[in-house]
């Protein structure tokens, strides 16, 4: 490696830089605005496909060389962004993209809360590979809890040591799960360690991001998508938070496709290996309103978004509300 000198200017191409947080947020902003056209509307392959197309057409305006390693739409045969599509302009920086047009489809599609746009980037060949299996548990919680909880744990106990750690009853510590039936016993489990639940429809990227920041939940547990952990995990590096994650294979021949691929399915994964690179960025745009934003709102001309940008090297999170003149975005919205 080179050291670079006065006459030798730092090389910074192939290093993602400040802006990039900031360029990522109007690609979210564009993909909620696009789908949350159709919100109510009963069709969530829709939604996700104006989404789709509104992200691709901005994505292409941030400098960036980027691949998308996390694409979206496999599992129920949505609309995608394929895994391996180039995005970006092609002349920043070399990097890993994870996107998720529309977390949170059927949230969309029936109004209810909870849906967000997401855009993750980090450095090349930084994101962990989510192929072998589609389903992860996972544990998030904020920075004061830390460096104490772990997923080996009992739930009882872990819960017991957020409570401590945020210096308030287990009473008053509310946990966020995906409301399905393969969590009736781990919502048991909580309810008799006396903490309450906060069930979310869908959309397990704004319940982790909302438990690592403490807002309106202290913590989530269950199993959603592993693509959605990593996504997640890019924005709970951001908040000093923790996400752990082991991978939740639903029958024996994912499990063997696992093993067969080197996983250790007994592994607990941190935030660090779902995301080596301490250069990331993340940026995500409210559909419908819930504990971390507020969903696109309409106020005559205008269109108002909410979205919250995130960069792991410097921890900074904003929080960014934008105006946007409807007839600008008449050619993403029409139907
Ligand atoms: P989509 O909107 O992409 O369908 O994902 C919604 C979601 O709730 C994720 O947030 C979550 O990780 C996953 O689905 C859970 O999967 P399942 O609905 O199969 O339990």
């Amino acid at each position: 490696m080179t050291t670079p000198t006065s006459s030798t200017p730092a090389d910074t191409s192939t290093a993602p830089d400040r802006n990039l947080a900031l360029e990522l947020v109007r690609v979210t902003e564009a993909a909620a605005i696009a789908g949350a056209r159709w919100v109510g509307a009963g069709d969530k392959n829709t939604a996700d496909g104006a989404a789709v197309d509104a992200m691709r057409s901005f994505m292409d305006t941030v400098r960036m060389n980027g691949t998308v390693v996390i694409g979206e739409g496999e599992k129920d045969e949505a609309p995608m962004l394929f895994n391996g599509e180039s995005v970006g302009d092609g002349s920043g920086p070399d990097v890993d993209v994870a996107v998720d047009p529309i977390d949170g489809t059927r949230l969309t599609a029936l109004g209810y809360n909870n849906a967000l746009s997401v855009f993750a980037v980090a450095e090349k060949g930084s994101m962990y590979d989510p192929s072998a299996v589609f389903y992860m548990e996972k544990m998030v919680v904020g920075p004061e809890a830390a460096d104490f909880v772990d997923l080996r744990l009992p739930v009882k106990q872990n819960i017991a040591l957020v409570a401590k750690a945020l210096g308030k009853p287990v009473s008053q510590v509310t946990v966020c799960v995906l409301e399905r039936a393969r969590h009736e016993p781990l919502v048991r489990e909580i309810r008799e360690a006396g903490a309450r639940v906060k069930f979310i429809m869908d959309g397990d990227v704004a319940g982790a991001i909302a438990a690592a920041r403490g807002a309106g939940v202290d913590m989530l547990l269950g199993t959603g998508g592993t693509p959605e952990g990593i996504i997640a995990a890019c924005a709970v590096k951001a908040t000093g938070g923790m996400l752990q994650g082991r991978l939740a294979p639903i029958d024996d021949a994912e499990r063997q496709k696992a093993l067969d691929a080197g996983h250790d399915l007994e592994r607990v994964l941190t935030t660090d290996d779902l995301v080596t690179s301490d250069n990331c960025y993340f940026a995500a745009t409210g559909i419908t309103d819930g504990d971390l934003l507020r969903g696109v709102r309409y106020a005559g001309e205008r269109i108002v978004t909410e979205s919250i940008v995130m960069r792991s090297a410097s921890g900074t999170v904003r929080l960014v509300e934008a105006e946007h003149r409807a007839e600008k975005w008449d050619r993403w919205t029409s139907a």
